[in-house]
């Protein structure tokens, strides 16, 4: 009897394939790696504490790292300054790390991780961002960053925001450290009020927590504005007036501000 020469070459390697198949559905289905949008790179121990010391992190601080790795800056925060945090790596591999990180260093009550996509996260409760991604991954978070509670701190190892200026920038081994504090918004028109005084517009103009400001009174009476500042919710102007200068200094609150001066306490409303 005549043996294909084809049967007799193609039976072992369908052989082998079948095996091949039936270990791999014995393993189970591979698991798919995430898409990450930076590697895992660990920020060293030093730089942690300095970023945490940036950001004067304390124990009334919610603190959220984005893309938190192996959790070392949340359990950092817990451990030295007993703050709660978050912590939210699209790896859960990263996460299940940081989880039993957090249980060994006994903050496993204080400190959250979750596998999740950054671009994802509810950042309304933060009182401190930290982050350490791209310079790309940072400007397309610079949007959602300033709409934050006025005050919060970001804090973000190695890479900038632009044009947002960082209100401090520390190196430690050579390592770059960045801090901002998000302004409140007051860009924009206010009538502001003082009892016993006239009222008048302070016309304002802000990019990120830059601001310049003119003042008119209602008699369309010009004087302008200058050394105008807003660091948080926290903003401070002073009119050079015919009388001399009036410093103004007070909080902003949404579409209210309020405060002292030199000639009484103000309140301003957004029009
Ligand atoms: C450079 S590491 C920083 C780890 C940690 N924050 C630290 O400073 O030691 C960046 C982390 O971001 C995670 N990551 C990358 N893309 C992400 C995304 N879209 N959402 C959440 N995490 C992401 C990675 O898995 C990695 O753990």
């Amino acid at each position: 009897m005549q043996h294909s020469p084809f049967r007799s070459t193609l039976f072992p390697l369908l052989s082998t394939l079948t095996s091949f198949t039936l270990v791999m559905s014995a393993m189970g289905p591979a698991k798919a790696r995430p898409a990450l949008d930076v590697p895992y790179i660990k920020t060293p121990d030093a730089v942690v504490d300095r970023m945490l010391e940036m950001g004067q992190v304390g124990p009334d601080d919610i603190l959220v790292d984005l893309g938190s790795g192996d959790g070392r800056i949340p359990i950092a925060a817990a451990v030295k300054h007993g703050t709660r945090g978050l912590g939210v790596d699209l790896d859960p591999a990263r996460t299940e790390e940081a989880r039993a990180a957090a249980q060994q260093a006994g903050v496993a009550d204080r400190v959250t991780f979750r596998t999740e996509n950054l671009f994802d996260t509810d950042l309304s409760e933060a009182t401190v961002v930290t982050m350490y991604l791209f310079p790309e991954i940072n400007l397309r978070l610079r949007p959602e960053l300033l709409k934050l509670r006025p005050g919060t701190r970001i804090v973000s190892h190695a890479f900038h925001m632009d044009e947002w200026t960082p209100e401090r920038h520390d190196v430690v081994a050579s390592n770059d450290i960045f801090l901002w504090t998000v302004p409140a918004q007051v860009g924009g028109l206010w009538r502001v009020h003082v009892p016993g005084h006239r009222d008048f517009v302070l016309r304002v103009w802000q990019q990120f927590d830059r601001v310049q400001a003119t003042a008119t009174s209602l008699d369309e009476h010009s004087i302008p504005a200058i050394e105008m500042k807003v660091k948080g919710p926290e903003i401070h102007y002073t009119l050079h007036t015919a009388e001399g200068p009036l410093t103004y200094t007070g909080t902003v609150d949404g579409k209210k501000m309020r405060g002292t001066s030199s000639v009484g306490d103000w309140t301003a409303e957004k029009m």
